[in-house]
């Protein structure tokens, strides 16, 4: 669809969904507004795009070692790192992900690499690497990714189902990082990165880098990024499900929370997903007992990581 001149340039950024222990909750909920207040500075600065935006916040997300993506991803049963990241540009729909990838800091930046440079969408495993070898992306030794709230997480739970079912209400639990912007022509991207879920067996694959299921986005609707149980997000493709309720009419927030309750009703899944919309509105919703968010639009910053919180600032592009 063609993009309007008019549109407020927007981002909204999530730090991951389940419980957030009560020792990482402050640093999650600054994080997340670091992150949002960086990829509006691209979008209102530098005059970035969208895509800009939210591969910067989530870029930032990644390095942040209290978030389950990049640097600080969880383990999995064999006590290895493999992340999952995807990016999708709403003007063209075009993706690119990569899954099961090792030793780099930022998968959401080989993947728009998959989206920019490949004649593909999903590069996984071994071939993720080699790719990121061949573009010269500096190699990080696993332990270099590796924080001692991984290693606790892992030691507690040797089973992938005993983990998800903990995960809900642990002192233990974080999850995927992402973002959604629009940028002032109109055009939405989004993006999202994880190291997925402890004790998961070598080589699954969540909901992360699938497209229609951790991410989506369309200039015709908006765009959405998920976190939460990936065999649940896949099983009702949530995030094009959120576009669908946009597209049959429901505001940003209605097609979130709507999404969130058919995902519980269906497969008694559990999750979050953030929403930006062709116009700017957004949404934000989970079921999980907390996930840090961001929303930076018009020099205003909302924030919030418990059910029902909606704080504001006032935001300066120097501040
Ligand atoms: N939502 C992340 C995962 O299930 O891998």
């Amino acid at each position: 669809m063609a993009a309007t001149a008019t549109t407020t340039p927007t981002i909204v950024v999530h730090g991951g969904a389940w419980s957030i222990p009560d020792d990482i909750a402050e640093a999650s909920q600054a994080g997340v507004k670091t992150a949002a207040e960086a990829g509006y500075k691209v979008l209102t600065t530098s005059g970035g795009s969208a895509l800009d935006a939210v591969e910067t916040a989530v870029r930032i997300l990644e390095d942040d070692v209290v978030f389950d993506a990049g640097t600080g991803s969880v383990l999995n049963s064999a006590g290895d790192v493999e992340m999952d990241a995807i990016i999708m540009d709403g003007r063209s729909l075009r993706a690119g992900s990569v899954a099961c990838v090792q030793n780099i800091a930022h998968p959401i930046s080989l993947a728009r690499q998959v989206m920019e440079k490949t004649d593909h969408t999903m590069i996984a495993g071994v071939g993720a690497n080699l790719f990121s070898k061949e573009l010269g992306i500096p190699q990080v030794p696993t332990d270099q990714l590796v924080t001692d709230d991984a290693r606790k997480q892992w030691e507690e739970y040797h089973k992938y189902k005993r983990a998800v079912n903990e995960l809900f209400d642990s002192q233990l639990g974080h999850d995927t990082v992402g973002a959604v912007a629009v940028d002032s022509e109109g055009n939405v991207a989004c993006a999202t990165s994880t190291g997925g879920i402890t004790a998961k067996r070598v080589g699954r694959v969540g909901d992360s880098p699938v497209i229609g299921c951790g991410a989506y986005a369309d200039n015709d609707s908006g765009a959405v990024s998920c976190t939460g149980h990936g065999e649940a997000i896949m099983s009702v493709t949530l995030a094009r499900t959120v576009t669908f309720n946009m597209e049959q009419g429901a505001s940003a927030q209605a097609a979130a929370d709507k999404s969130i309750a058919y995902m519980k009703q269906r497969v008694d899944g559990t999750g979050g997903v953030i929403v930006v919309s062709r116009e700017g509105q957004t949404g934000v919703s989970f079921n999980t007992r907390r996930m840090p968010w961001a929303v930076v639009r018009d020099g205003t910053i909302r924030f919030g990581m418990n059910p029902g919180e909606n704080f504001q600032n006032e935001f300066t592009n120097s501040s």
